[in-house]
């Protein structure tokens, strides 16, 4: 593993270990509402589900909903989901398109710019009524790469400055450009920050993950740790983990690769670990006529799997044909428990580039099999709410991968509880859950 800090000064007792209270303390919980949820840029949603003015969707935040519309004007813009008239929820459904938001109490009818249009009955309010003033409350809202970030507080950095290097690091990948294909929500009893520290190490990777050994290299990852409590992690793909005996033919995942690049497996029978470089030089040179843009991109990136945190709660883990949004969400009032969203995109061949209409350029190990093209009948999947007792039961599945973290965590989050445990012990390989947390120290008191 190489670490890199990036902009980040605090060098000195990284690993520092910290107490379980943060997992399992309702003031701490409360602490984090004030100090955190309510100050920090968060990852709402997606551009592609606002796209039209009236198109909006609800972003769940623990005792917050946050309403995000495309405006008349074509801005995107959140505003607290919430009636000025005595405090109703104003949209229930997720997502969807509306001319205006009519509440469902009085009918006091907002237009899609949140301005207050229609009042039933306005001369019962006999001292008159300012409708101007009784616009839907607005929140910082702005836009990246394909995704809304909002933020609660009254004044907030701008985003471009929360986010430092890392956009322009992760810019070439034009999230933007990417489409859903799934969408999936999972409720989880442990807390938000149990799935964070569950997706910054490695660590566990060789023994909750087995598979993994034939997919990705673990040992020659490259991490890299932020100001404000971002990370970043890099891992060597199209490759298998050296740790283990390197088989002689490739792997089942690579021969996928090779092949929907036009590259014939079996002519890497004893050079499994030249598959890495293979795959990159190939998709170097028809990935173009493959309706696929790599200009961008340097030759690792062709290949490897990276994955960026957001502090405090968006995951980003992607290579230049996929990515998966994974997004804890804090329970309003039990620390024990959260939402868990996973949000797949898809990079899918630009119809107008591609040369080549037949071309099958799997969009990465998670979708092979996939279109290389978006089907004419593509819809926008729903999302898909479930309990993580019907993941443990084999109906329903986030991928194997995330299966085995979700069907654990509710372990990690009863030992927790247990006075037999007291600091979380953290190694080397950790390091990105304790820059996590040393931020997390940084802003709750
Ligand atoms: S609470 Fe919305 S109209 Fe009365
Ligand atoms: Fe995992």
């Amino acid at each position: 593993m190489t670490i890199e800090i990036v902009n980040y000064a605090d060098t000195e007792s990284r690993i520092k270990n910290f107490s379980k209270d943060r997992y399992v303390d309702p003031a701490y919980m409360e602490r984090e509402w004030q100090d955190l949820w309510r100050q920090h840029w968060l990852l709402a949603g997606l551009v592609s589900d606002v796209a039209s003015p009236g198109d909006y969707f609800v972003f769940d935040l623990g005792r917050e909903q946050i309403l995000v519309t495309r405006t008349s004007t074509s801005d995107i813009q959140g505003f607290y989901n919430v009636c000025q008239h005595r405090g109703n929820q104003l949209v229930n459904d997720s997502c969807g398109h509306a001319a205006a938001f009519r509440c469902a109490y009085h009918a006091w009818t907002y237009d899609i710019d949140g301005n207050l249009s229609i009042v039933p009955y306005k001369e019962r309010f006999t001292d008159g009524i300012d409708q101007a003033s009784l616009a839907l409350k607005k929140v910082h809202t702005e836009v990246w790469n394909g995704f809304v970030f909002v933020n609660l507080s009254e004044s907030p950095e701008p985003l471009h400055q929360f986010l430092g290097p890392m956009k322009e690091l992760l810019e070439p990948y034009h999230f933007e450009k990417m489409t859903v294909v799934e969408d999936q929500t999972v409720h989880l009893d442990c807390n938000w920050k149990a799935v964070v520290d569950n997706f910054s190490e490695l660590y566990h990777v060789d023994f909750l993950h087995p598979q993994h050994k034939s997919m990705v290299d673990c040992c020659n990852d490259t991490v890299r740790l932020f100001a404000h409590g971002h990370t970043g992690v890099e891992v060597p793909g199209a490759t298998v983990n050296p740790r283990f005996p390197v088989p002689k033919e490739p792997t089942a995942i690579q021969s996928v690769q090779l092949q929907s690049i036009g590259l014939d497996p079996a002519d890497f029978e004893g050079r499994v670990l030249e598959v890495r470089r293979a795959v990159q030089e190939q998709k170097r040179k028809v990935g173009k006529d493959k309706g696929m843009d790599y200009d961008e991109l340097s030759d690792d990136q062709l290949s490897d799997v990276w994955q960026y945190n957001f502090f405090p709660n968006a995951i980003l883990s992607f290579t230049p044909e996929h990515c998966w949004i994974l997004r804890p969400r804090p329970h309003p009032t039990d620390p024990s428990r959260c939402e868990f969203d996973k949000i797949s995109l898809v990079r899918f061949a630009d119809p107008q580039t591609a040369t080549s209409k037949d071309a099958v350029l799997s969009a990465g190990r998670h979708y092979q099999g996939a279109s290389a093209f978006l089907p004419e009948d593509y819809q926008r999947p729903e999302r898909d709410v479930f309990h993580y007792d019907a993941v443990i039961a084999g109906e329903k599945t986030m991928t194997d991968t995330i299966d085995q973290d979700v069907e654990l965590l509710a372990g990690v989050q009863k030992g927790m509880s247990s006075q037999g445990f007291g600091d979380v012990f953290l190694n080397e390989d950790e390091m990105r859950v304790q820059h996590f947390h040393n931020e997390m120290d940084r802003l709750i008191s």
